[in-house]
């Protein structure tokens, strides 16, 4: 929808520019024009300002906490919904009735295995490799296998592709987590549903039967929707970009996962429970609550703050429900790390500093606890992030590619450089 166009004048030179309001939220300026109009760029690094693209996946509205998939309203998918229901939604743009859930779920459980050949490439890591490291290089290597599903020209083998990623991710994160503890890989079993399948081929060993609880399995289905979309942050942008140049979709979500594993980003999961840990005990915030607040001093609070919301993140509520509900499944009475994490999350949200800020828990303050009481190691957690945002980053990818407008993404720059100079001899340097 065009509203009335805005209007620019720099200097001598004034130009209109349309303005398009979008179904909820904040309006655009379309600026595509004018640099031709102005000969003049926009400056906006870390895109503050900026809307990347037009998308029809997921809704935030920062200041009122709110996140929708497809106009649902996280708290109730995470309530009512499994995680598959909401790879579903995103990718198709609706609910599944019964017959297409239960078709979906067919699909994607019989692509959970990977080509044998694969498991060759765990070889090649160090044991005690970062999985994160491991999972940029094995997705990455899909395209070597999978080439029937790598013309994105082709519908069906977008979707192949996407199903192929969505199946295959929690194989490749377990057989990460089993390299690294030494344990053999387990293959997928077709009878469970898709996290009970994840938690087996983690924690199952040769040796005996695996029992899945279904109060754990339930609870990390729950942490795969939260972590399953959020619009264009970083990793997705990425993802984004990558594909804008044609790039197979296996390659931009290894692109995606390294990004993610950045600690202002994915990574916050693990940087937060590490900094937890370091606080060690509740007497000690204050002094971590001094250094978040100095400006020389590069610590921040792990967990908290973002860009968006500028009130408490809908997930990280979810998230410490969730939690208290695994530590009592668990039987674990009393965390010392929750003891800090709930007593610096009381302390920050009086203080002035991040009253004013605007800093609140976000989803990755709460979900370390709970990831290390399922009994996955902190190197771990953005894998597990990773296995989640796979589908957020596939539609997302698809969305892009789908779209009639879109061409390879080239931002421009502000260059502040030498002028033109001329080259002299080493002899007179
Ligand atoms: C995720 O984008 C997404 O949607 C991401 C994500 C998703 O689902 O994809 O939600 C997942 O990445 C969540 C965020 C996880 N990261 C962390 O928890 C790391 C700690 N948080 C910060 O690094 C920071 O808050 C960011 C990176 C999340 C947001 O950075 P911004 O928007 O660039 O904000 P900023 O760094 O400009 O901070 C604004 C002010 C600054 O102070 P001033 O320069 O204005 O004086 O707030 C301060 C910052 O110093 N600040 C913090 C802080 N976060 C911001 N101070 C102390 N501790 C913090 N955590």
């Amino acid at each position: 929808m065009t509203q009335t166009p805005g209007k620019l004048q720099v200097d001598d030179k004034a130009v209109d520019l349309p303005v398009r309001a979008g179904t909820i939220g904040p309006s655009v300026v379309d600026i595509g024009k004018m640099y031709a109009q102005t000969g003049m760029f926009t400056y906006d690094p870390g895109f503050t300002s900026t809307a990347s693209c037009e998308s029809k996946i997921t809704y935030i509205d920062g200041d009122e906490g709110v996140l929708l998939y497809r106009g649902y309203p996280i708290e109730q998918l995470a309530e009512h919904g499994d995680f598959l229901e909401s790879c579903y939604l995103l990718l198709y743009g609706e609910l599944p009735t019964k017959a297409q859930k239960a078709e979906f779920d067919y699909t994607v459980t019989r692509h959970t295995m990977v080509h044998e050949q694969m498991a060759r490439f765990f070889a090649g890591f160090r044991r005690d490799a970062h999985p994160m490291a491991v999972m940029t290089g094995v997705v990455g290597a899909l395209s070597a296998f999978y080439h029937d599903s790598t013309d994105i020209s082709d519908p069906n083998q977008r979707m192949v592709a996407s199903i192929r990623l969505i199946s295959k991710m929690p194989t490749l994160a377990a057989m990460a987590y089993k390299y690294t503890i030494g344990q053999p890989f387990v293959y997928p079993k077709n009878e469970l549903d898709f996290t009970s399948n994840f938690l087996r081929m983690c924690f199952a060993v040769p040796c005996e039967e695996y029992k899945v609880n279904p109060v754990l399995s339930r609870a990390l289905d729950r942490i795969f929707i939260l972590h399953a979309d959020h619009e264009q942050n970083a990793s997705t942008s990425t993802v984004r970009l990558a594909g804008s140049s044609g790039a197979n979709p296996f390659a931009c979500i290894a692109a995606g996962i390294a990004c993610l594993w950045g600690p202002a980003h994915g990574g916050a999961n693990e940087a937060a429970l590490k900094m937890l840990a370091e606080i060690g005990t509740v007497d000690r915030i204050p002094e971590y609550v001094k250094r978040a607040k100095d400006k020389s001093d590069p610590f921040r609070l792990m967990g908290f703050g973002h860009r968006v919301y500028k009130n408490y993140d809908p997930r990280a509520k979810i998230m410490q429900k969730t939690c208290h509900e695994v530590l009592s499944e668990m039987g674990i009475k009393d965390d010392p790390l929750l003891d800090v994490a709930v007593e610096l999350e009381r302390i920050a949200l009086s203080d002035e500093y991040f009253i004013e800020k605007k800093l609140y828990p976000n989803v990755d303050f709460y979900s370390g606890i709970t990831l290390k009481a399922l009994g996955f190691p902190v190197s771990m957690f953005t894998v597990l992030f990773a296995v989640a945002r796979t589908v957020g980053w596939i539609s997302q990818w698809k969305e892009m590619i789908e779209d009639p407008s879109q061409r390879i993404g080239r931002p421009r720059q502000l260059y502040t450089g030498y002028d033109k100079r001329d080259y002299g001899p080493i002899s007179e340097r």
